[in-house]
């Protein structure tokens, strides 16, 4: 049971690492000057669409969501939330994409935007991550069967995180670097 439970702390606290780097670099961020390099922003856009988009959000709406739902269905309005947050979440990171894209090729406009659509997503993410470590995985801990656990386990487990897994995939190296130092 435990290690399901790791798994998903473990996902939530890379992501965290990743809105870290990703908030401190729009900290730095300035309109006035020579264009800055903007390739950590893209690389983490597109980390968040392959892994956390991909594989951790959909996997609680299939294995750990259901689950919970079936034997407390008290809380069925924050997991209902939480849906809501991860549609909400996927939008807000289209948005963050297109205005980051924007910031690139008409530079040095569209700065407020990208900042705007940045520290949005880093607080709703937070947020939402914040809501499942309270309200959710302590719940779980204490209802769910050895079943659940073990279809869960086997869900998360096969998740290849290109930037924090075994194999760190070429494009994110200089974001890992940023992560690690
Ligand atoms: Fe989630
Ligand atoms: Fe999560």
């Amino acid at each position: 049971m435990a290690d399901a439970i790791e798994f998903i702390q473990a996902e939530h606290r890379n992501l965290d690492r990743v809105l870290k780097v990703l908030d401190e670099t729009l900290d730095h961020l300035s309109a006035d000057g020579p264009k800055p390099n903007l390739d950590l922003l893209f690389s983490i856009v597109y980390y968040v669409r392959v892994f956390p988009e991909k594989l951790h959000h959909p996997k609680e709406e299939q294995f750990l969501f259901p689950a919970l739902r079936r034997i407390r269905p008290e809380l069925s309005s924050v997991l209902d939330e939480l849906e809501r947050q991860h549609v909400a979440g996927a939008q807000h990171l289209e948005r963050l994409d297109a205005v980051l894209k924007s910031f690139d090729r008409e530079y040095p406009k569209g700065l407020d935007a990208l900042l705007d659509a940045g520290r949005r997503f880093v607080r709703t993410q937070r947020e939402h991550m914040g809501v499942e470590e309270r309200d959710v995985l302590p719940a779980a801990k204490v209802f769910l069967s050895a079943d659940d656990w073990a279809a869960m386990r086997r869900a998360f487990a096969k998740n290849m995180d290109p930037l924090f897994g075994d194999h760190l995939e070429t494009g994110f190296r200089a974001l890992y670097e940023r992560i690690t130092r």
